[in-house]
């Protein structure tokens, strides 16, 4: 049997998940593929440290420039995460002529299109599987199950800790900053939790399946962001009992006008849609097809065990691309569209949810309202709850489908007002009407 060698740069969490995979299911992938994947390095920063995943000594090296140099190896695998470092892993690679296989999305996300034109210009593959939604083999559902469909549109629950904190808000009525801490107790958020928390990661994510999706590639700058750390347990509590929940949601539409629509933002979804159901730390993609209609992917977005099976995946992609010879590969990701643009953001129509605070006096809905009509702008429901204490109550408007550009102007034209105190929370809301 043909045997492939490789090398592992980076030993953590998903390379210690990776080589571990290799050896518990290597013999069941060598009779699936007819050819042997054997690791010959493995690369790490400390050969002192104490590892969850016994890695023979004799495989262990500090050196990932000779792992990449050594002609054995075949397949490079960057786990080492970080921007810096891992870019030029990647490039060494490639320019070596080697294929190279990643989990790293923020990467992809900064140097993706670089990336992928060296691949092509040394005749080799960057394959990313583990990069988005972790054990969800998305990025094969894109570029080969869908190949034959325009892609109407595409939603991702994306992160899997803002997922389990907006979860546990929602159950236990509890805040945003102490179920953070709690999350980070438990080893669900980092202790630097901004890359999660406010969007980021699930950024890098839906760049790379909005530009698969699409055939042009999408710059992380032009996603609109934002993370959870402003969505209040009121908030949920209110959508609730509107009918909705709230979700971190990356959402990928292409418009009536040209463009695509794309960002990364906490939305209203309801209550009784399918990815309402999508929990914890769990991640989820919702994709409808011009062919194959509604298709929905769920499974673990991170961790050893999920993302170490998708690189597997791409390890036996490579491997069998190896073996078959230049080919038969498919690359990593062709750009089709010549002039593809990302819709501008303040020009996307929604419903929106707004919540403020108001001085409850005679007139004030009336004056809110105006201001909303001016801006042609309609309302669908009100809550005023009763029993708030203090001198200002909530207020909470949903109102129909209005240009973000519009609502914006109208909630600091509101917010002037001397009866509205703080700050308005204003959140998207997607009712999947197609
Ligand atoms: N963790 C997940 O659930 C998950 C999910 C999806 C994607 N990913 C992606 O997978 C990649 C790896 O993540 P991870 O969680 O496995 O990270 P990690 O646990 O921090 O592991 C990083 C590894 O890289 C090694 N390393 C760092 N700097 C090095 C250097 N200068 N020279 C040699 N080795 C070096 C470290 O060595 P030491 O062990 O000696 O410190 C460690 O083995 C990241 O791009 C991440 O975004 C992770």
């Amino acid at each position: 049997m043909r045997r492939i060698n490789l090398a592992i740069i980076g030993g953590g969490t998903v390379g210690g998940g990776v080589y571990q995979a290799l050896r518990r299911n290597g013999r069941l992938l060598a009779s699936r593929l007819g050819v042997q994947l054997s690791v010959t390095r493995v690369v790490v920063r400390d050969l002192a440290k104490r590892r969850p995943v016994s890695i023979p000594p004799s495989k262990l090296t500090t050196d990932w420039k000779s792992a990449i140099r050594d002609e054995k190896n075949q397949i490079i695998v960057e786990l080492v995460g970080g921007v810096r470092l891992a870019h030029q892993i990647v490039k060494q690679a490639l320019m070596a002529g080697k294929a190279v296989v990643t989990a790293n999305k923020a990467l992809l996300s900064e140097h993706g299109q670089e990336l992928f034109e060296l691949a092509r210009k040394h005749q080799t593959n960057l394959y990313y599987e583990a990069s988005v939604a972790g054990g969800i083999p998305i990025i094969k559902v894109l570029r080969e199950g869908l190949v034959g469909n325009r892609i109407n549109y595409l939603y991702g629950i994306l992160n899997g800790t803002c997922n389990y904190i907006l979860t546990r808000m929602e159950k236990e009525g509890s805040g945003f900053a102490g179920v953070l801490e709690d999350a980070q107790r438990l080893g669900y958020a980092e202790a630097e939790p901004s890359l999660d928390v406010d969007g980021l990661d699930a950024m890098h994510k839906a760049g790379l399946l909005g530009s698969l999706a699409h055939g042009f590639w999408i710059p992380p700058e032009q996603i609109h962001v934002e993370g959870i750390r402003e969505v209040t347990a009121l908030d949920i509590q209110f959508a609730n009992r509107l009918g909705y929940t709230i979700k971190l949601l990356a959402t990928i539409r292409p418009t009536a006008k040209q463009g695509v629509q794309i960002s990364v933002c906490p939305t209203l979804i309801p209550d009784h849609h399918v990815l309402a159901g999508v929990k914890d730390v769990f991640n989820a993609v919702y994709i409808g097809g011009d062919v194959v209609g509604e298709t929905l992917y769920y499974g673990r977005g991170a961790g050893q065990d999920a993302t170490a099976s998708a690189v597997v995946s791409d390890l036996a992609d490579a491997a069998l691309d190896l073996v078959r010879g230049g080919e038969s590969r498919l690359p990593a990701f062709v750009s089709h569209v010549e002039n593809g643009s990302v819709f501008p953001w303040e020009e996307t129509v929604a419903p929106f949810y707004l919540r403020l605070h108001v001085i409850d006096r005679p007139g004030t809905m009336a004056r809110i309202a105006s201001i909303l009509a001016e801006a042609q702008i309609g309302i669908s429901s009100i809550i005023q709850p009763e029993g708030h204490e203090g001198d200002s109550v909530p207020l909470i408007l949903m109102v129909h489908d209005a240009k973000i550009k519009a609502m914006q102007e109208a909630v600091r034209r509101i917010c002037r007002l001397k009866v509205v105190h703080g700050k308005p929370q204003v959140i998207r809301v997607e009712n999947f009407e197609f």
